[in-house]
């Protein structure tokens, strides 16, 4: 670690020394490199995207469904007509699609194939943490394995993995290392909401290429990554049929935010974010998702006209300089014709607990420095040490965690393993209604933000990790451990 960190700071002061860009995320100079890919030079909405392949389960029992994965690298095409080396589950860019149903255990083999140390996280999963895929928990490279257990003791929920190994997470989810997984409960599979084929997973997230077509990864170099994802392809489109269709929207870039919205501004629904449906359906022209956030939203293209072309923006607030013409889409559909559709979406989609009281607050401060000076990022001052407990909880308490940004012009976002949250204020103003009303497990602070957050830990006793999602900064440090036991001792 000590060479990384050192490698760190020199491109560090690099970037200080050349001012502006380095007041926002101080980007790493990378070593030598061929030049990069003009991005202006991709064709757009060439390619169509694929929808996740479902992973099926090599076994199966009277209560749980056994997978096998191997990470290995693999060429995807993700640009029209090139092939870019990846790091993937299984060769599948995105990673593949496991279908969980609430009650019913999966237990997952992972073997890691690539050269590089892996953990795999189930994000937002209530899980023992030794199932967690916690930073410290690592898959040796060259064929280690390690069997994770899923109980699936938590209500339906739109689930991601992904690779977690402490300071080489943010490259290796650049190059890759996400997949899908859908939690799904009685509670969902009772409502008519759009299903099978109009029922469609997107993992959203951005890029940077150099000119023979593979990812040029550079930690904080969000300006450099124009290029969008969609499902693995840059600038799709996607053939929709004259009906209402659901999307889950996953944010798996490292850095990016996007706002979401129709090129026409007309209104979709949003039903669900991270932990699943929201109590009542939201009317709205925009969904905005932090890194590892979640949307789930219905779009009705039955108002359309059979071939419309539509295009998926993204309008989150850009840097002077970020191309528009680039960043600001996403994909594009092509409304084909009409279809039958019997799906509706209720005006109750489900009851959620009240949050109840909580007898522990704690408040965390999340900064980095924003001067170029260091690679440097914290949680109450402190950089993350797999070996320190910054937070005891004893088991069973409710909290409330009040989480601060006190940067100036760089947003973070806060994650709290082991537990779905309610997002009880942002900003001194009560959230009770809209898409931060649902369960969440990861939720935006932008730059001087505040947000106040409440959850009850149980089910297990454990060390656990709370941080930003924006993995570059995880990586830099801001992240801390919190130790769940039935007799804390006092911190
Ligand atoms: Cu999706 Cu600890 O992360
Ligand atoms: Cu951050």
């Amino acid at each position: 670690m000590i060479q990384r960190r050192t490698v760190l700071k020199t491109g560090a002061a690099l970037t200080g020394a050349l001012g502006g860009a380095g007041l926002l995320v101080p980007a790493m100079s990378s070593p030598a490199q061929a030049t990069d890919l003009d991005p202006t030079t991709i064709p757009q909405f060439q390619q169509a995207m694929p929808v996740p392949k479902v992973l099926q389960p090599t076994r199966v029992s009277g209560t749980t469904s056994y997978y096998e994965m191997t990470m290995k690298e693999a060429d995807a095409e993700i640009l029209p007509g090139r092939l870019t080396r990846v790091r993937t589950f299984n060769g599948n860019f995105p990673g593949p699609l496991i279908k969980a149903v609430s009650g019913r255990r999966v237990v997952v083999k992972q073997t890691n194939g690539l050269s590089v140390p892996a953990s795999v996280h189930l994000h937002g999963a209530h899980v023992p943490q030794s199932s967690d895929g916690s930073p410290m928990d690592l898959i040796a490279p060259g064929g280690g394995t390690k069997t994770y257990t899923y109980p699936n003791a938590q209500p339906h929920a739109n689930l991601w993995f992904h690779d977690h190994a402490h300071h080489l997470e943010s490259e290796t989810v650049y190059r890759g290392l996400t997949g899908f997984y859908l939690l799904t409960d009685d509670v969902e599979r009772s409502l008519d909401l759009p299903s099978g084929t109009y029922d469609v997973p997107i993992a959203l997230r951005d890029a940077r290429f150099d000119d023979s077509g593979q990812l040029v990864y550079s930690m904080g170099d969000f300006m450099k990554r124009t290029v969008l994802l969609a499902n693995g392809r840059a600038w799709p489109y996607f053939a929709v049929a004259a009906r209402k269709y659901r999307f889950r929207l996953f944010n798996t870039a490292n850095l990016r935010f996007f706002t979401l919205q129709l090129s026409d501004g007309s209104a979709f629904q949003q039903i669900g974010s991270d932990g699943g449906l929201l109590e009542k359906p939201v009317d709205v022209t925009s969904v905005t998702l932090s890194p590892g956030e979640r949307a789930d939203i219905v779009v009705d293209f039955s108002r359309y006209a059979a071939g419309t072309r539509l295009i998926l923006a993204n309008t989150a607030p850009m840097l002077p300089g970020d191309p528009a013409d680039q960043v600001g889409r996403v994909l594009q559909f092509r409304v084909t014709g009409p279809a039958v559709d019997t799906s509706s979406v209720p005006a109750t989609l489900r009851k959620l607990p009240a949050p109840g009281s909580a007898t522990v607050n704690r408040s965390f401060e999340l900064s980095m420095d924003e001067t170029g000076a260091t690679m440097d990022a914290f949680i109450n001052g402190k950089a993350y040490d797999m070996d320190r407990i910054d937070t005891e909880v004893e088991y069973g308490a409710t909290e409330i965690w009040t989480v601060h940004n006190a940067n100036v012009f760089t947003p973070h976002n806060f994650h709290i393993h082991l537990v779905q949250f309610r997002v009880l204020e942002r900003d001194g103003k009560p959230v009770t209604s809209g898409p931060e009303s649902g369960l969440k497990d990861t939720v935006a602070i932008p730059p001087g933000g505040t947000v106040k957050l409440q959850a009850t830990f149980t089910g297990y006793e454990g060390t656990y990790v709370y941080h930003c999602h924006m993995f570059d900064h995880a990586a830099m440090g801001m992240m801390a451990n919190f130790r769940v036991t039935k007799n804390p001792s006092t911190t």
